[in-house]
């Protein structure tokens, strides 16, 4: 009666995988931005209006993307960078090497993204990222098109902060 079919679902594998985000090269920073662009219009922002998409590479060297869905009871609202980390922590990624971020002021169908802010990831993201990141090896990449983005590691981002073997677990 049903027809139970792999799908071909298609995602980016870097090889070999980089290991840290001082080393990605121009090439591979523009494919993730291009992946992050690609997924915004499937951004759910019915309430803020304000579309983001992100991509991150893992140590795998392979690409997952998020996108922010909000809901009618807005403090149950995830972010596109979250979205795409807990994408890959459920396929057993434990490693970020960088993430690139997309989006502003209903993005989800402007031609170009040249007119937005750079949209830099907000406190609670940055946090997360630092359960599954070296906080001076991984790069976040924040992009108004493949060519005009803004690059920190995600110390500079999040100074002195909190992480895993702060309570002992690394
Ligand atoms: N948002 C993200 O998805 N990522 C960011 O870095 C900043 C904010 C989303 C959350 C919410 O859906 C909307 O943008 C406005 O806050």
């Amino acid at each position: 009666m049903y027809s139970i079919t792999e799908t071909s679902e298609k995602t980016l594998l870097i090889t070999p995988a980089p290991e840290r985000g001082s080393d990605l090269t121009e090439e591979v920073k523009t494919a993730m931005i291009r992946e992050a662009t690609g997924i915004l219009r499937n951004s759910y922002a019915p309430y803020s209006h304000y579309n983001v998409a992100a991509a991150v590479l893992m140590s795998s060297g392979k690409i997952y993307t998020g996108v922010n869905i909000e809901s009618s009871l807005l403090s149950n609202t995830i972010c596109a960078e979250r979205n795409a980390i807990f994408h890959a922590a459920a396929q057993g990624e434990r490693r970020i090497i960088a993430v690139a971020v997309v989006g502003g002021m209903n993005s989800q169908d402007a031609e170009d993204l040249i007119s937005q802010d750079y949209c830099t990831p907000c406190g609670v993201c940055r946090q997360v990222m630092r359960d599954f990141a070296d906080p001076d090896e991984m790069t976040v990449i924040c992009a108004k098109s493949e060519t005009d983005y803004r690059e920190w590691t995600l110390g500079q981002l999040l100074p002195e902060s909190f992480g895993p073997e702060t309570i002992g677990t690394e």
